[in-house]
């Protein structure tokens, strides 16, 4: 807690907090908004940009804005060849946060001007050898059962579909409904579309939350600037856990899961892919995502190493070797990028988006754990954050996310 009187606390002339923040205000006065957003990746960009467009005076605080997991990204907006047995309820939340990204990729690319690369060519899954054809069949079976459109293919009729897949390859499945988008462009437009609509960027880093009589007053930056606020968005990815003042309970239960990637630069022998291509080669996963400029994305690795992001020559061998197996054309390529991101992982796989839970903290919204489809659910997350920000009820698929489900396991997760 703010002791009231010193800097950055209620007390201080121009640091009222207890105006609603549902009240469109005019543009801010030094360092007051009426929200601040902790982190600028895909979820705390979106969300700045819902926020301002509601006519509120929005500040985000990231020393490097999009440059976390969100850059390092596939782009991949995959609710169904993405499923998992146990997290229908996420599918439902990522269904609809799909069916938003139409409408989001129209607005954002006619905010800005350009393209943010959002593709609508489906995704064909292939197996690789006659094991992973059963494990293909068995995902096939559940995703039927789920209603979720999908498509059995032979090995040769995913070739027809995709010449660039392996002559070798057993079966296949063909999910029209998953999408991509480009993610470094996503989050650049973002930047962009948040400002251009009256968000405020500051390239620090947030220390601490501030509250004062229990509810939130603002944001203490490092170097001692406070930025007054009467509610705040954490959506610090998963270094969300790290941000001082947060109550015991209060701490999201968040951990780093490493994912290394590659880029691959296109050259006259690289092979033509019109769509996204997931292989299941023994039983382990391997992405071959292809962009418009005709770079390919290759991922990724899944790897409990807290806040490490070396990138490990085993990794780059095992997913070039896993990628040439389903797509042989990809090694004529040139490695253009080895890097490494840190999903914000929860401990249900599921994004943890709402009002926190706890005392003391009233104007503090929660929006992080998006692990492996923080793109995907940028849409529907953001929408979530404008409502309760502006005191309406967020769309209903949200309601089995709120971070009150990990209250009695929250902690230090990421620290
Ligand atoms: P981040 O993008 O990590 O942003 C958090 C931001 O907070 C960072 O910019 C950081 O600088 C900032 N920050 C941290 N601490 C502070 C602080 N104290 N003060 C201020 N700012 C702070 N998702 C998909 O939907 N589709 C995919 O295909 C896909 N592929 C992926 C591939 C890989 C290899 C990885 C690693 C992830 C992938 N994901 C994918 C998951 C997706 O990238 C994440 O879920 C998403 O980016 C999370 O967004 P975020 O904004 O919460 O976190
Ligand atoms: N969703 C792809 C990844 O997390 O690697």
């Amino acid at each position: 807690m703010t002791d009231p009187g010193q800097p950055g606390s209620a007390g201080r002339p121009g640091g009222e907090v207890s105006r609603p923040v549902t009240e469109p205000s005019s543009a801010p006065a030094d360092h007051r908004y009426d929200v601040v957003v902790v982190g600028g990746g895909v979820i705390g960009l979106a969300c700045a940009w819902d926020l301002a467009g509601r006519g509120m005076t929005v500040a985000v605080v990231d020393p490097e804005p999009g440059r976390g997991a969100s850059w390092a990204a596939a782009g991949m907006l995959a609710p169904v060849s993405e499923v998992h047995h146990g997290e229908e309820p996420l599918l439902a939340l990522a269904l609809a946060s799909a069916r938003r990204w139409p409408a989001f990729a129209a607005e954002l690319e006619a905010a800005v001007g350009r393209s943010i690369g959002y593709r609508t060519t489906g995704t064909l899954v292939v197996a690789a050898d006659d094991g992973d054809r059963a494990w293909a069949r068995e995902l096939f079976e559940f995703q039927r059962d789920l209603g979720l459109g999908v498509q059995w293919l032979t090995g040769r009729r995913a070739r027809q579909l995709e010449p660039a897949v392996a002559p070798g390859v057993r079966a296949g499945i063909w999910a029209p409904g998953d999408h991509q988008v480009d993610n470094r462009l996503l989050v650049g437009a973002l930047l962009d579309a948040a400002t251009a609509a009256g968000a405020v960027v500051h390239r620090a880093r947030a220390e601490a939350l501030e509250c004062s009589a229990g509810v939130v007053s603002g944001i203490g930056l490092a170097g001692g600037t406070t930025l007054l606020a009467g509610a705040v968005v954490l959506a610090a990815g998963t270094w969300s856990a790290q941000l001082a003042g947060l109550p015991a309970g209060v701490v999201p239960a968040v951990r780093p899961v490493k994912g290394q990637i590659l880029r691959l630069l296109p050259c006259d022998r690289a092979p033509t892919l019109t769509r996204t291509v997931r292989g299941i080669v023994r039983g382990a996963s391997v992405y071959v995502v292809p962009r418009e400029d005709r770079t390919v994305v290759v991922g990724a690795t899944m790897e409990e190493r807290g806040f490490d992001t070396a990138v490990t020559a085993g990794a780059v061998y095992e997913l070039l070797r896993d990628a040439h197996r389903v797509v042989p054309g990809i090694t004529e390529m040139t490695l253009g990028e080895a890097s490494a991101g840190l999903r914000p992982g929860s401990p249900d796989n599921a994004p943890i988006v709402g009002r926190a839970a706890g005392e003391g903290v009233e104007g503090l919204v929660v929006a992080t754990g998006h692990y492996r489809q923080g793109i995907l659910l940028a849409p529907l997350t953001s929408a979530a954050v404008g409502a309760i920000v502006s005191g309406q009820e967020p769309p209903d698929e949200l309601a089995p996310f709120g971070p009150g489900r990990f209250a009695s396991v929250s902690g230090r997760a990421g620290a």
